[in-house]
């Protein structure tokens, strides 16, 4: 933890500021201690060089970010490689609508203080924190915190934060920009957990989010009764499971067959056209993840991701239009991608 992050974080109890016991520190970071609320008193330990704020106690929270913890313990390696790191850019800039790299850095250039709410193993905080005059507070509420301080802590701009986004500690309209990609429907209650972070960004701040996008009738069908299930196994069975899938996908896609829809199937949202088999299979009836750069590892990951956390909200592009509406935001884009929709807005005042 960086000594400086004392003038901008402040007790998520009370808003106050904090006073600094340090007990350890190596060069400029510390790397135990406690911060102590000034006015309610209430202690926050520092262990391995980050704050740590988690409050919530109750089973569900537990549950998802063990589940969370889970899978960065197991798959933080296959995750920090350059070829994902690579493809997770990409992938950012076509759903944001940036050209390029250089349009959104420029982007960055007018934004001092920056959030990546839900940054899992760092690879956004690092992403959004090239512009060197930028702040970055790079939080999340599971350990994967601490797979990202080891690869990215080094980063002079980049703060690193274990603490729960729907309870933080920061001043209100503190953030010029708001970053949560893939995080807000794993938690209690996607809507109201947005509408809370919105009350974090500054007049004409902008906010970029993703959530999961409601799947054709029958995938959801499935993920309802697959998940009911899978959320209750233990992280092994959840594994095991999550490896079936993967094989499953990866023998889908080795067909490398195609097959063609002659007629709409409206009961089902099955449009006619031509697919491949294991994308149909994919999209209408059962996540079965293969990646394309055949990363067994990886695969068994993103399945995993999908099974075993307890929240899993799906939604639709008219759900997410009235949220960012409620909360007086302008939306300056929306991409709608199968898996996903993808929103960035602007605080109007
Ligand atoms: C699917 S991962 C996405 C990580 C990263 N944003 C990315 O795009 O690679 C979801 C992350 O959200 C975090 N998360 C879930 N609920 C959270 C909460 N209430 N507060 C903070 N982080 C949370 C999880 O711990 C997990 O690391
Ligand atoms: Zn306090």
């Amino acid at each position: 933890m960086k000594p400086s992050i004392l003038e901008y974080i402040v007790c998520p109890t009370c808003s106050s500021d904090f006073k600094l016991l340090t007990k350890s520190k190596l060069k400029n970071e510390i790397k135990e201690g406690t911060l102590i609320c000034v006015k309610c008193k209430d202690k926050f330990k520092i262990t391995k060089g980050i704050p740590r704020f988690v409050v919530d106690v109750t089973k569900d929270f537990v549950r998802t970010e063990m589940a969370f913890s889970a899978k960065w313990k197991n798959h933080h390696k296959n995750h920090h490689a350059k070829d994902w790191v690579n493809w997770q850019k990409n992938w950012f800039l076509e759903r944001f609508g940036w050209k390029s790299i250089g349009q959104f850095n420029t982007f960055l250039k007018s934004q001092n203080f920056i959030l990546d709410a839900g940054t899992g193993i760092g690879n956004s905080a690092k992403l959004l924190s090239t512009n060197k005059s930028s702040t970055v507070f790079a939080l999340d509420a599971s350990d994967s915190v601490d797979f990202a301080y080891k690869k990215y802590g080094t980063s002079s701009n980049i703060h690193f934060i274990q603490a729960d986004i729907r309870q933080l500690p920061f001043r209100k309209t503190f953030f010029d920009y708001i970053f949560s990609d893939q995080v807000l429907h794993h938690t209690k209650n996607t809507s109201t957990s947005f509408k809370y972070l919105t009350k974090f960004l500054a007049k004409f701040g902008f906010i970029s989010i993703y959530v999961y996008n409601k799947k054709a009738p029958i995938r959801e069908y499935v993920d309802d009764y697959i998940r009911k299930r899978t959320v209750k196994m233990s992280v092994r069975e959840c594994t095991e499971f999550s490896k079936d899938m993967a094989y499953l996908g990866q023998a889908l896609s080795k067909l490398k067959k195609k097959i063609t829809i002659p007629r709409d199937i409206p009961l089902l949202g099955v449009k006619a056209g031509t697919y491949d088999v294991q994308r149909f299979v994919y999209w209408n009836f059962l996540k079965c993840f293969w990646d394309e750069s055949d990363n067994l590892q990886r695969s068994v990951g993103v399945n995993f991701d999908w099974y075993y956390p307890k929240f899993a909200y799906r939604h639709t592009v008219s759900e997410v239009k009235k949220w960012f509406r409620d909360a007086k935001l302008k939306i300056t884009t929306l991409k709608e991608i199968e898996s996903g929709i993808s929103v960035t807005g602007r605080k109007k005042s």
